[in-house]
C-alpha cells in the first residue's frame, strides 16, 4: 500500500483539528455497549494513526492500536506512551492474541484497493476476533454521494504554524484519487509536502454480501456524513 503518511505524520493533528474525536467515541462506545462489549474486553483499532480515539477507548478496554505507517504510530506512542502501538498492514496482520472489539474508522478501510483486498482484509479481522466480538468499521463517501472535481482548501493558522492543504476531489473508475498539495510554515521556513491518496468508493450493498459470506452478522449506522459505517458480530 502506498504510503501517504509518513511525511505529514507531524502534521496531522494540526489537519484534522476539526474533526471531533471524543463525540464520535461516545457514539462508539454507546454502540459497543449495547451490542454486549465486556468492559475491560481486548480492543484493537487498526489504522489507529496517531491515536486520536485512543484516550477515548482506552480507559474502558484493553487497547492496542495498530497501523502500517511507522511514522504515525511514532506520533501516537510519543502522545500515549503508556499503550500498545504495533506495526502492520490490515490486510495481512498476524498477532497472537483474538480481540473482542475491532475497529477500523474514518474510512481507513478504503486505502483496500479492490473488493478482493477488502475481502481479504475483513477475513483476517474475522480471524483475529473471539466468538461474538464486535467489528466496526467506516467506509469512505457512498459512491452516489461522491462530488468529483470539487476544489476544497483546508487553512490552519495559529500563532507559531500556519498550514494550508490544497486538493480537487478526482474520480477514477471506483476510486477517489485525491492528490494533497500541503504547505507547512513555522519559524524553520517553509516546507511543500504532495501526497496522493487513492481510496475505494465501495457499495454499501457489496461489502454487507461480503461481510455476510464471511460469517458476520451486520447492521449500518452512520457516524460521519455520507459515509456507511457497518457494525458486524462475529458469528
Ligand atoms: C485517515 S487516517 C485515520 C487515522 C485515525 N484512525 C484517525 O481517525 O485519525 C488513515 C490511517 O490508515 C493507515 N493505513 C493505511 N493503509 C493501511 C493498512 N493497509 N494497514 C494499516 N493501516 C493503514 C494510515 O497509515 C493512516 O494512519
Amino acid at each position: 500500500m502506498a504510503k501517504v503518511y509518513e511525511e505529514i505524520a507531524d502534521y496531522y493533528d494540526l489537519m484534522y483539528y476539526w474533526k471531533d474525536y471524543k463525540a464520535e467515541a461516545a457514539v462508539l462506545c454507546k454502540t459497543l455497549e449495547e451490542y454486549g462489549a465486556k468492559s475491560g474486553g481486548q480492543l484493537l483499532e487498526v489504522a489507529c494513526g496517531t491515536a486520536n480515539y485512543t484516550p477515548y477507548f482506552a480507559p474502558y478496554y484493553t487497547y492496542t492500536g495498530l497501523d502500517i505507517s511507522t511514522d504515525m504510530l511514532k506520533v501516537a506512542n510519543k502522545k500515549f506512551p503508556t499503550y500498545k502501538f504495533v506495526q502492520g498492514d490490515m490486510a495481512n496482520f498476524k498477532l497472537a492474541q483474538k480481540f473482542d472489539v475491532i475497529l477500523c474508522l474514518f474510512s481507513s478501510i478504503a486505502y483496500n484497493k479492490t473488493y478482493e483486498q477488502l475481502a481479504q482484509t475483513l477475513q483476517n479481522f474475522y480471524a483475529h476476533m473471539s466468538p461474538n466480538a464486535i467489528l466496526i468499521f467506516e467506509l469512505f463517501v457512498d459512491p452516489d454521494k461522491y462530488m468529483a472535481n470539487q476544489p476544497f482548501m483546508l487553512v490552519v493558522d495559529k500563532p507559531d504554524v500556519k498550514l494550508s492543504r490544497h486538493n480537487v476531489s478526482e474520480r477514477v473508475g471506483d476510486m477517489a484519487v485525491l492528490n494533497m498539495h500541503t504547505l507547512v510554515t513555522t519559524a524553520k521556513g517553509t516546507k511543500y509536502f504532495s501526497s496522493c491518496h487513492h481510496l475505494m468508493l465501495f457499495d454499501p450493498d457489496r461489502v454487507a454480501t461480503i461481510v455476510q459470506a464471511i460469517g458476520f452478522k451486520a447492521q449500518r449506522i452512520g457516524i460521519m456524513k455520507s459515509r456507511t459505517t457497518f457494525v458486524c458480530v462475529r458469528e
